[in-house]
């Protein structure tokens, strides 16, 4: 029997939205990971199971072999830096961008300006490449409430609907860039296990177009 492929994937949005593309491709979960605990799901491909991790994981599970496979928001990936990363295929789900913001009518042109975000690596080079300075504060989540209670000036955060901004009194002032999930594959994997790989990124590939012709 040949080896069982993994493909990793975060729980939420990731999965519920590469769900579908996994249907049109003929596989389904054994399991949901909200309903479920497990971490590893199989699926109704028996050379085919599915790893949940955190969505800032999937690409250390992908360069360091945990999994063959994974999909991954681009955030993640520049962040991340995926020199040890194929990455074949935009998937073309989970879309949003990457955004400076700040509070309302509040000034840009600061000096030197205090930007929370977990995007430390890209916003430091956004500013860099700009020209300009920036204090970068480290942070996890809910950037939104940085500046809210004065701990910086600016934010650099993932927007959609710009919904959450809105409900914290900021706006949305710079994109730095157009976000969507990809598809990111183990290079040692695929030179191992070509046809399949190959075949597998062919067919999300050809779920991808309908999704977005849909
Ligand atoms: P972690 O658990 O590692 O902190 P997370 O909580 O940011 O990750 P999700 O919120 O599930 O994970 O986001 C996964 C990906 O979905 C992000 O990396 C980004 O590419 C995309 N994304 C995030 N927020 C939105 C949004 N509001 N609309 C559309 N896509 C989004
Ligand atoms: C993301 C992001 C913003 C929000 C933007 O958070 O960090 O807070 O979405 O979306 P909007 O413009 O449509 O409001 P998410 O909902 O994923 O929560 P999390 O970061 O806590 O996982």
């Amino acid at each position: 029997m040949s080896r069982t492929l993994t493909l990793a994937l975060s729980k939420g949005r990731i999965f519920e939205e590469t769900l579908p593309l996994l249907a049109r491709c003929g596989i389904e979960p054994q399991e949901h990971p909200e309903s479920s605990r497990k971490l590893i799901i199989g699926t109704n491909r028996e050379d085919l199971r599915l790893l949940i991790v955190r969505a800032s994981d999937v690409p250390t599970y992908v360069e360091y072999g945990g999994a063959d496979l994974g999909v991954a928001g681009r955030d993640v990936l520049l962040e991340y830096g995926g020199a040890g990363l194929y990455d074949p295929l935009d998937l073309g789900i989970a879309r949003c961008r990457l955004m400076v913001a700040g509070p309302c009518g509040a000034r840009v042109d600061l000096p030197r300006p205090r930007v929370a975000t977990k995007f430390v690596e890209l916003t430091r080079q956004y500013f860099a490449a700009q020209g300009r300075q920036a204090e970068i504060i480290k942070l996890y989540g809910s950037m939104e409430l940085a500046p809210l209670v004065g701990m910086a000036d600016l934010i650099v955060d993932l927007v959609d609907t710009g919904n959450t901004l809105r409900a914290n009194g900021l706006e949305p002032l710079e994109t730095i860039t157009q976000i969507s999930s990809r598809l990111v594959v183990n290079k040692a994997a695929l030179k191992r296990e070509h046809r399949r790989i190959g075949a597998l990124i062919d067919d999300l590939a050809a779920a991808a177009a309908a999704g977005r012709a849909a």
